[in-house]
């Protein structure tokens, strides 16, 4: 067996997430997750359409709709936030970003963290003949593409408040966020981590890693 490629980072995993975390608990002040729901569920009439119409009634997510549920609040309201101020570039999240005040942005992301992702987070196994197996699981040490598990947790269940959940996403919607990166229509994230990481995958690897996630046991249920 070869040394896992990841090792340095599993290193600094384990240290730098907590000068972030303190960061994301400053951010996250008295949210409220009842008035959240009634913004999923609801909109604001006329300016905001419901969040579920397009994420799902539990937040599941649909295709090129992201899943929401159990995504941790801090990401959701970053995102929202990014959504908002154009950072994030998309025609559709903008103007329902835009239509929130910065409460509403937090009370909509603790209601959607606080639904269950259904995602297992059992660790994988590595498979020298499946590609998306080996990318998730060990990275490909020559191009310098760490494991997507070594960041977003075993099952791609995501990891505290800054490695998102990617287990269920489909390969449309994580191919758009890849080009985001690469053309930078997406802010770079934490330490621009995975902006780097997005310029080096390929549309074939993109496709094989979504592929292996949904095949993976307990990933593909909402
Ligand atoms: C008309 C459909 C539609 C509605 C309604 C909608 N969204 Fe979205 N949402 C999208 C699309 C499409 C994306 C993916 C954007 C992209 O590719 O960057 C998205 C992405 C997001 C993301 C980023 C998720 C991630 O994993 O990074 C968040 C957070 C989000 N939406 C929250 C909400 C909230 C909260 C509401 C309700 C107030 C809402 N959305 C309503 C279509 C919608
Ligand atoms: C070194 C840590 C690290 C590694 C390794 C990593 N990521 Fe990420 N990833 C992140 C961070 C941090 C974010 C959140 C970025 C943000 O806040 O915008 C992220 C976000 C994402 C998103 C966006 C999720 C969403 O809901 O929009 C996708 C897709 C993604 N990563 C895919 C991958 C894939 C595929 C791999 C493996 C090839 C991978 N990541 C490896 C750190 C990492």
């Amino acid at each position: 067996m070869r040394q896992r490629p990841t090792r340095p980072l599993r290193q600094l995993g384990a240290v730098w997430p907590w000068a972030l975390l303190l960061c994301a608990a400053a951010q996250a002040q008295n949210a409220n997750p009842q008035q959240g729901e009634q913004i999923a569920n609801n909109g604001l009439p006329p300016s905001v359409a419901s969040c579920a119409s397009c994420h799902g009634s539990k937040g599941q997510g649909m295709a090129a709709f992201p899943p929401l549920a159990g995504q941790v609040a801090s990401y959701l309201r970053s995102q929202l936030d990014a959504f908002a101020d154009g950072a994030r570039g998309n025609p559709i999240m903008a103007p329902i970003a835009k239509g929130l005040t910065p409460q509403q942005r937090a009370d909509v992301a603790a209601y959607f963290a606080s639904l269950p992702s259904g995602i297992a987070a059992s660790p994988g196994q590595a498979d020298a003949k499946d590609k998306g197996a080996w990318l998730v699981e060990r990275g490909r040490m020559q191009d310098g593409i760490p494991a997507c598990s070594s960041c977003h947790g075993p099952g791609g269940a995501g990891v505290g408040a800054h490695f998102p959940a990617i287990a269920r996403l489909s390969a449309s919607y994580m191919q758009a966020q890849i080009d985001a990166w690469k053309k930078g229509s997406r802010p770079p994230g934490p330490l621009g981590l995975m902006e780097g990481i997005a310029k080096k995958l390929s549309s074939d690897d993109v496709n094989a890693i979504a592929q292996y996630y949904a095949g993976a046991s307990g990933a593909a249920k909402p």
